[in-house]
Protein backbone atom coordinates (compact mmCIF):
# COMPACT_ATOMS: atom_id res chain seq x y z
CA UNK A 1 0.00 0.00 0.00
CA UNK A 2 1.41 2.77 0.74
CA UNK A 3 2.28 5.39 4.10
CA UNK A 4 0.14 8.16 3.96
CA UNK A 5 -2.76 7.98 6.68
CA UNK A 6 -5.46 5.22 6.30
CA UNK A 7 -8.72 6.30 8.23
CA UNK A 8 -8.66 3.97 11.23
CA UNK A 9 -10.90 4.01 13.99
CA UNK A 10 -9.80 6.14 16.80
CA UNK A 11 -11.00 3.19 19.18
CA UNK A 12 -8.98 0.84 17.69
CA UNK A 13 -5.85 2.85 17.95
CA UNK A 14 -6.76 3.28 21.42
CA UNK A 15 -6.72 -0.81 21.95
CA UNK A 16 -3.89 -1.23 20.77
CA UNK A 17 -2.15 2.10 22.75
CA UNK A 18 -4.07 0.05 26.01
CA UNK A 19 -2.49 -3.60 24.85
CA UNK A 20 0.84 -2.03 24.80
CA UNK A 21 1.08 -1.16 28.72
CA UNK A 22 -0.02 -4.60 29.43
CA UNK A 23 3.13 -5.65 27.73
CA UNK A 24 5.26 -8.59 29.54
CA UNK A 25 9.05 -7.88 28.15
CA UNK A 26 11.36 -7.24 30.79
CA UNK A 27 14.06 -8.94 28.61
CA UNK A 28 14.04 -7.47 25.52
CA UNK A 29 12.34 -4.16 27.51
CA UNK A 30 10.61 -3.98 23.79
CA UNK A 31 6.95 -3.19 24.53
CA UNK A 32 4.65 -4.01 21.85
CA UNK A 33 0.38 -3.19 21.73
CA UNK A 34 -1.41 -5.01 18.98
CA UNK A 35 -5.53 -4.79 18.46
CA UNK A 36 -7.71 -5.91 15.55
CA UNK A 37 -10.97 -5.59 14.19
CA UNK A 38 -13.23 -8.31 14.00
CA UNK A 39 -15.70 -8.85 11.19
CA UNK A 40 -18.32 -9.09 13.83
CA UNK A 41 -17.50 -5.32 14.81
CA UNK A 42 -15.24 -6.48 17.94
CA UNK A 43 -12.15 -5.48 18.64
CA UNK A 44 -9.50 -7.61 20.25
CA UNK A 45 -6.14 -6.93 22.08
CA UNK A 46 -3.02 -8.33 22.46
CA UNK A 47 0.62 -7.54 24.02
CA UNK A 48 3.90 -9.77 23.73
CA UNK A 49 4.37 -11.88 26.59
CA UNK A 50 8.22 -12.84 26.89
CA UNK A 51 9.66 -15.46 28.81
CA UNK A 52 13.22 -16.74 30.82
CA UNK A 53 13.51 -19.22 28.21
CA UNK A 54 13.75 -16.53 25.60
CA UNK A 55 12.63 -18.80 22.60
CA UNK A 56 9.45 -18.55 24.12
CA UNK A 57 8.31 -15.17 23.75
CA UNK A 58 5.21 -14.67 22.23
CA UNK A 59 4.49 -11.29 19.99
CA UNK A 60 1.57 -8.99 20.08
CA UNK A 61 -0.29 -9.65 16.77
CA UNK A 62 -0.29 -13.59 17.73
CA UNK A 63 -1.54 -13.01 20.93
CA UNK A 64 -4.06 -10.70 19.81
CA UNK A 65 -5.13 -13.21 17.19
CA UNK A 66 -5.41 -15.72 19.90
CA UNK A 67 -7.16 -14.01 21.94
CA UNK A 68 -9.70 -13.71 19.35
CA UNK A 69 -9.92 -16.98 18.49
CA UNK A 70 -10.66 -18.06 22.17
CA UNK A 71 -13.13 -15.54 22.49
CA UNK A 72 -15.19 -17.14 19.59
CA UNK A 73 -13.90 -14.75 16.65
CA UNK A 74 -11.58 -15.87 13.64
CA UNK A 75 -12.38 -12.96 10.64
CA UNK A 76 -10.73 -10.09 10.77
CA UNK A 77 -10.72 -6.72 8.79
CA UNK A 78 -7.47 -5.21 9.80
CA UNK A 79 -4.98 -5.25 12.40
CA UNK A 80 -3.17 -2.53 14.25
CA UNK A 81 0.69 -2.80 15.83
CA UNK A 82 1.25 -0.04 18.63
CA UNK A 83 5.01 0.55 19.60
CA UNK A 84 6.81 3.69 21.01
CA UNK A 85 9.75 3.82 18.92
CA UNK A 86 10.81 6.29 15.92
CA UNK A 87 10.03 4.51 13.33
CA UNK A 88 7.09 2.06 13.19
CA UNK A 89 7.20 -1.80 14.09
CA UNK A 90 6.12 -4.50 10.96
CA UNK A 91 5.03 -7.61 12.20
CA UNK A 92 7.67 -10.44 12.28
CA UNK A 93 7.99 -13.11 9.96
CA UNK A 94 6.14 -15.56 12.32
CA UNK A 95 3.25 -13.21 12.82
CA UNK A 96 2.95 -12.68 9.19
CA UNK A 97 2.10 -16.32 8.49
CA UNK A 98 -0.22 -15.74 11.70
CA UNK A 99 -1.95 -13.22 9.97
CA UNK A 100 -2.16 -14.52 6.60
CA UNK A 101 -3.95 -17.39 8.24
CA UNK A 102 -6.73 -15.14 9.55
CA UNK A 103 -7.21 -12.34 6.58
CA UNK A 104 -7.88 -11.64 3.63
CA UNK A 105 -4.89 -10.99 1.65
CA UNK A 106 -5.23 -7.47 0.91
CA UNK A 107 -6.75 -6.48 4.41
CA UNK A 108 -4.41 -3.83 5.73
CA UNK A 109 -1.70 -3.99 8.69
CA UNK A 110 -1.44 -1.03 10.02
CA UNK A 111 1.72 0.18 12.09
CA UNK A 112 1.46 3.11 14.18
CA UNK A 113 3.39 4.86 16.94
CA UNK A 114 2.99 7.12 19.41
CA UNK A 115 3.39 9.93 17.37
CA UNK A 116 0.72 8.62 15.50
CA UNK A 117 3.46 8.27 12.23
CA UNK A 118 1.34 5.21 10.49
CA UNK A 119 2.82 2.59 7.83
CA UNK A 120 0.26 0.48 5.74
CA UNK A 121 0.82 -2.92 4.11
CA UNK A 122 -1.68 -5.46 2.80
CA UNK A 123 -1.37 -8.62 4.01
CA UNK A 124 0.03 -10.27 0.60
CA UNK A 125 2.54 -7.52 0.83
CA UNK A 126 3.99 -8.35 4.00
CA UNK A 127 3.57 -12.11 2.85
CA UNK A 128 3.41 -12.79 -1.16
CA UNK A 129 1.74 -16.64 -1.59
CA UNK A 130 1.71 -17.34 1.71
CA UNK A 131 1.28 -20.90 2.57
CA UNK A 132 -2.45 -20.96 3.48
CA UNK A 133 -5.17 -23.19 4.69
CA UNK A 134 -6.10 -23.33 0.92
CA UNK A 135 -3.17 -25.26 -0.22
CA UNK A 136 -4.43 -28.01 2.47
CA UNK A 137 -8.14 -28.01 1.22
CA UNK A 138 -7.30 -28.75 -2.25
CA UNK A 139 -5.14 -31.62 -1.17
N1 LIG B 1 7.59 -8.27 18.94
C1 LIG B 1 6.24 -8.21 18.80
O1 LIG B 1 5.49 -8.37 19.77
N2 LIG B 1 5.76 -7.97 17.57
C2 LIG B 1 6.51 -7.69 16.47
O2 LIG B 1 5.96 -7.49 15.40
C3 LIG B 1 7.96 -7.63 16.59
C4 LIG B 1 8.52 -8.14 17.85
C5 LIG B 1 8.13 -8.49 20.29
C6 LIG B 1 8.75 -9.83 20.54
C7 LIG B 1 9.69 -9.51 21.67
O3 LIG B 1 8.96 -9.57 22.90
C8 LIG B 1 10.08 -8.07 21.44
O4 LIG B 1 9.14 -7.55 20.53
C9 LIG B 1 11.48 -7.90 20.88
O5 LIG B 1 11.67 -8.70 19.78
Amino acid sequence: MNDSKFELPAELIEAAKDAYTKAYAPYSKFHVGAAALTKSGNIVKGCNVENASYGLTVCAERNCISNAVINGEQEFTVIVIYTEIDEVTPPCGACRQVISEFFASDAPVIAVNHKNKQKVWTVSELLPDAFTPKQLSEN
